[in-house]
């Protein structure tokens, strides 16, 4: 028989709403003693606020959080940290220049004996943590040197530091590689073992079925479906989640002509401290128009410095030639970039994408300032109209677009970075892991509409960490590996095999 285990922590009739509008419904989940609890649930169901009340983020909301069976009411992240209910936040919160350790220990700085900070005790503290993290760089390094992965792991050596009985991850893994999320579930087992109740978000399904134990879905706001992930599917979650079936399988139409929109030639980019490293190596690839060449490579193979390195980001550093439309460009800022005909959808949106306390329609503006202003004045009603055709096109869930971005779901502060650069209508886009925290209803929506402008003539290069997806969407698919391109291949001739082959290749 089963024993009858009580709940670590249970939600009861929780809900939450913006002014008005409802994030989320009449609640309820209980976690457990040393099992995983998966949330799902599409952009915007409402999983990051549930979490946010559940560690203290948020203290206005109606219903109970009970821990241990007693009721308690956090007011702040901290004083949840103190009982045991740690989280780790969806959007990195880092201090960009702060060191490793100083971030780990912010807010909770140890003391020596006469009260002075103890520099060296949180060095030392930091380094084990990385350690256990098997990160092998030195706690005094800021963190603004790390890359997107590093710093997510990072934010979880932080959460580490308290002695959690419930730990929550708020897409822990959106960021890290096959080998980095490997690690972290070696860690979440070790916790397990341990008794903590950790809770898991992500879009991903399959890692999903790989660590969690049980799963509870968010439609809308509203509890829809709870049960062991044993017992479910794929299919079946994502009926839950959207209500209605979607197909996952997308494949490309063929768009490619024959006519070429940009080359680039021995493109190089020198590491800027590091002079003689090489972070792009020597690459040289034609794009035609409609054509999506996908890149693909594990974490550090250099595929997000070459999208950076065409787009002027580190003018000093790259050399190189670049054509579009059979003219050599030279570009040597983003302003360049624009004009020459591209358009980047970066890889951290919160550094390089968005203005976080601006309206939807701002943001969505930002690349076009100049065609919407009239004697040094933004044109609102063009503006609006601009976001509002985004916002339909695509999907967008917001409820109008003079709301502030920082008040979007993840997953839809991306679609208004998209939105943006595609408003600049660029010959060539540029995306860097574009459906990075996307809900796999919306990534089949972003791999439509690269399809869409592919047709209409665009030439698109996407980077990604998932092979499914560059299987999905790539006309062509370049491989990259320690900084150099290790394979060229059209989508006809590709297999998993031979890209993860040609990923892996190492120097010669
Ligand atoms: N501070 C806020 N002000 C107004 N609305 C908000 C705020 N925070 C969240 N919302 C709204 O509440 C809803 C739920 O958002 P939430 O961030 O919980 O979604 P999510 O399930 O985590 O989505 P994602 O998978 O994209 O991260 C969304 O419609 C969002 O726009
Ligand atoms: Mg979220």
């Amino acid at each position: 028989m089963e024993q009858i285990k009580k709940p670590v922590l249970e939600v009861k009739a929780v809900s939450k709403h913006f002014s008005g509008v409802y994030a989320l419904r009449d609640v309820n989940l209980q976690m457990y003693e040393g099992e995983v609890t998966a949330i799902i649930g599409e952009n915007g169901a409402g999983k990051s606020t549930l979490m946010k009340i559940v560690s203290g983020v948020y203290h206005h909301y109606d219903g109970d959080i009970l821990l241990h069976g007693r009721k308690v009411d956090f007011q702040n992240p901290k004083e949840a940290a103190q009982s045991g209910v740690v989280i780790i936040h969806q959007e990195l919160n880092l201090i960009p220049n702060l060191s490793i350790a100083g971030n780990i220990f912010l807010g909770n700085e140890l003391k020596t004996a006469v009260g002075l900070l103890d520099y060296r005790a949180m060095e030392k503290k930091a380094g084990e943590l990385l350690r256990s993290l098997h990160l092998t760089i030195n706690p005094s390094t800021p963190v603004d040197q790390l890359r997107v992965g590093q710093q997510q792991l990072v934010e979880i050596a932080r959460a580490l530091l308290f002695d959690s009985r419930v730990l929550i991850m708020d897409e822990p893994t959106s960021a890290l590689s096959d080998f980095e999320v490997e690690l972290l579930f070696r860690i979440i087992r070790d916790l397990k073992a341990k008794g903590v109740s950790i809770v898991y978000i992500s879009h991903k399904l399959r890692e999903l079925f790989e660590i969690a134990d049980r799963y509870a879905v968010l439609r809308d706001g509203q509890s829809v479906g709870q049960g062991w992930m044993k017992d479910t599917c794929q299919d079946k979650l994502i009926q839950l989640m959207v209500g209605r079936d979607v197909t996952t399988l997308y494949r490309k139409e063929p768009t490619c002509s024959e006519c070429e929109v940009m080359r680039v030639e021995n493109l190089c980019f020198k590491h800027p401290v590091y002079r003689d490293e090489l972070l792009v190596n020597d690459v040289s690839f034609t794009l035609r128009k409609g054509e999506v060449l996908g890149i693909f490579g594990l974490m550090g193979a250099g595929r997000t410095e070459v999208m950076e390195a065409i787009f002027g980001l580190h003018p000093g550093s790259v050399s190189g030639r670049i054509c579009v439309d059979g003219k050599e460009v030279k570009i040597r800022n983003v302003k360049d970039a624009i004009a020459a005909g591209l358009a980047l959808v970066p890889e951290d949106r919160k550094l390089q994408g968005l203005i976080l306390n601006m309206n939807v329609a701002n943001n969505t503006s930002l690349a076009v300032l100049e065609q919407l202003t009239r004697f040094s004045f933004i044109q609102n009603k063009k503006e609006r109209e601009l976001s509002e055709q985004f916002v339909k096109k695509l999907n967008t869930k917001v409820s109008g677009t003079m709301l502030e971005v920082d008040k979007l779901s993840g997953g839809n502060q991306q679609k208004v970075v998209i939105a943006k650069w595609l408003a600049t209508h660029p010959k060539v886009l540029l995306m860097d892991e574009p459906t990075r925290g996307i809900d796999v209803g919306a990534k089949t929506e972003i791999y439509k509409l690269i399809s869409q402008l592919a047709g209409e003539g665009m030439g698109i290069i996407i980077v990604s960490s998932e092979l499914p997806e560059i299987m999905a969407v790539s006309d062509t698919i370049l491989v990259m590996s320690e900084s150099k391109l290790t394979a060229v291949v059209s989508r006809e001739d590709a297999t998993e095999e031979m890209i993860m082959k040609a990923a892996l290749r190492e120097k010669a």
